[in-house]
Order: structure tokens, then sequence, then C-alpha cells
């Protein structure tokens, strides 16, 4: 294991928070620089929190020697793919500039790793129903060429110096950690899972299902669930590959099948014991019809073996931390 520090840009956030837990239960010595807008301060479970943004170029390199950091962790991004579409600027402000500012930073400091938070909004819409790493990339909103941007960045750095980076494409995330510590709380949520277990709490009036259309079996748009936790573990697992001195790689993170809305939202009334107030609408600009990850290399690479590959559990961990947040 090495003894350098590692570096989590976003670390409040939902999944970063996974990530520092998981980091902090093996040991590791974790530091989370995250500016608080939509993070929390006591989702933070392991090490230092600095307030501060990633495009703060003397902030960022102050950490980065005061920590002794050899591997950056980077989560900090706006993810909202429909805001992406009416503000693209605000998306590549701070998904593909801050993160130029941060790689930057990491060069002149010698950072050895590099882990990046991408995203399967790199595909677009994918010509069959599984994208693969080697699919097409053709963004159809500005938050996935945001991330096409920083992939492309940090792999003309990694070819330009010793930097070695794993770049995980991230599907659909959802659930929360299993044994309710932290969660997500993002205030305005715009995830589907997160957006029916607050209907099902009582804290929305319906869910809407955006467009009931498209060429799937029902109707409505098919994503490829993959529990947080799982997710997180794939960092773990992703450092461990950049220790053992493995190669740059771009990896999906998704199961490898997909359910549409109409099925995870049955499942939250399954779990939920009743019935939810849904309405049919128009379908949301920037979304493509199926989205599915081609899941095998992430197996074969990093020896990920996911835990929570269950829509039930997924969907129980986020209605269980949805009741914690109403009660208080
Ligand atoms: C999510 C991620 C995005 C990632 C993508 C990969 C966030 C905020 N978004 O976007 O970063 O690139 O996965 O696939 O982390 N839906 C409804 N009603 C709702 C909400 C959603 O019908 O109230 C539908 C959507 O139209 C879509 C599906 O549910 O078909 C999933 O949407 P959502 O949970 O918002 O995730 P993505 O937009 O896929």
């Amino acid at each position: 294991m090495s003894e350098g520090g590692i570096l989590v840009t976003g670390g409040a956030g939902y999944i970063g928070s996974h990530v520092v837990r998981q980091l902090g239960e093996t040991g590791r010595r974790v530091v989370t620089l995250d500016n608080l807008i939509t993070g929390f301060a006591e989702s933070v479970l392991y090490g230092d929190l600095i307030e501060g943004d990633t495009g703060d170029r003397e902030l960022v390199a102050r950490i980065l020697r005061q920590h002794d950091v050899d591997t950056v962790i980077h989560f900090a991004a706006h993810t909202v793919v429909p805001e992406s579409v009416s503000n693209p600027l605000k998306y590549y402000g701070n998904n593909t500039c801050n993160t130029r500012n941060l790689l930057e930073c990491c060069r002149d400091a010698g950072v050895k790793h590099f882990i990046f938070s991408s995203t399967a909004a790199v595909y677009g819409i994918p010509e069959s129903d599984r994208a693969w790493e080697d699919s097409p990339l053709a963004p159809i909103n500005a938050y996935g060429t945001s991330k096409l941007m920083s992939e492309w960045m940090l792999r003309d750095l990694a070819a330009a110096s010793d930097l070695r980076y794993v770049a995980l494409r991230y599907f659909n995330v959802a659930g929360c950690d299993p044994e309710g510590r932290i969660g997500q709380s993002t205030p305005n949520a715009t995830l589907l899972t997160k957006v029916a277990c607050e209907a099902a709490v009582g804290k929305r009036e319906k869910v809407y299902i955006f467009g009931t259309d498209y060429p799937t079996p029902d109707g409505t748009g098919v994503r490829d669930y993959i529990h947080v936790e799982d997710l997180a573990d794939a960092h773990l697992r992703a450092l461990d590959h950049l220790e053992a001195g493995g190669g740059s790689t771009v990896l999906n993170c998704g199961y490898g099948h997909g359910y549409s809305v109409r099925e995870v939202l049955e499942m939250v009334e399954k779990v939920n014991g009743a019935p939810l107030p849904v309405e049919e609408a128009p379908r949301r600009p920037g979304d493509p019809p199926v989205l599915i990850a081609g899941a095998d290399r992430i197996r074969e690479e990093l020896g990920w073996v996911p835990r929570y590959d269950d829509l039930e559990a997924i969907v129980s961990s986020a209605l269980n931390w949805e009741r914690k947040l109403v009660s208080g």
C-alpha cells in the first residue's frame, strides 16, 4: 500500500462521501476538498474536509503539498443532465475548466494516480443495446461532452507525463450506504430513485414519468442502475490497480442489465407497500431511450465483483435513507 495521501474532490457529495467512507474504513489517509454547494460536511466520515473549489489553484496546490498527495479521486462536478442542456457553460466551466486546473496542479505536484468520475453520458444514444468502452463517443448533452473533454485531457496528459489514471464511466447510480450512515441528501434532486423515494415518504406530491413513447418494451426510458456501494468499491479497486503499477484505463461501471422507469417505480411501490402518485409527462430534453453498460472490462481489469446487483436492495437502502431524513 502506498504511503501517500489521497485527495477526494467532491468528497462531501453523494458518491464521493461513500468512497471517503470506504477508504477511511480501510485505513487510508484521505482529505476531502468540497465547496459544499451540493455536498454536506456531515457526510464526510473520515479525514479532513477543506471547503473550497477545484478551480482555486493556490488552494489545490497547497493541499497537494501539505497532505503529500499521490492520488487524486475527482468527483467534484455538476451532474444534472437537463440543466446541462439549458446552461451548458456552467458545465464546461466547472466540469471541464476546473478539471484542467486540477490536472495542472497535479502535474506540477507530481501526483502519480488519478481516478476520474466520468459518465455513461459520453456515449449519447448507443447504436446497440449495450454501450461498451470502445463504442462511439457521441454525447447528446453538455454534461456528457464536458466529461468527455476531461477524459481526453487526462489521456493526453498521461501520454505526456508519468501520471496514470482510471476513468470510470458511471451508469445510473442509486441506493445508499446499507448501514444507513450516509446517503443522498441533494436538495431538488432529479434522479429517478431519489425522486420516487421522496414521493413515497410524502416529500413530493407525485413522480412524473418523462416519456412513455420510447422504443422500449413499456415505452419508458431504460437505465442500468448500480448501487452506490458497489460503485464506491470500484474506486478502491481502481486505486489498487494503479498502486500495483497497472496502466491507464477507461471502464464502464454498471451491471450490464437495465430497468425501465415503470419497473423502478413498481419496485418503490413494492418496497414501500403503497401505490405512488404518478403522472405521465413528455420526454425530458437530453435523455437517451436506453443506456446499459457493456460491463465485462471492469471485472476483467480490476477484479471488481458487485455485491448489490439487486433492484430491491437498491431501492430499500434509498427508501430507508429517505425515511431517516424525514424523521430528522
Ligand atoms: C444519471 C446521472 C448522470 C449520468 C447518467 C448515466 C445524475 C444527476 N444524473 O442521469 O450524471 O450521466 O445517469 O446514465 O447523477 N425520470 C423520470 N422521472 C423523474 C426522473 C427521471 O421519468 O422524475 C427518467 C428519466 O427520463 C430517465 C430515467 O428516469 O429515463 C433516469 O433519469 P435520472 O435518474 O434523472 O438519471 P439520468 O438522467 O439517466
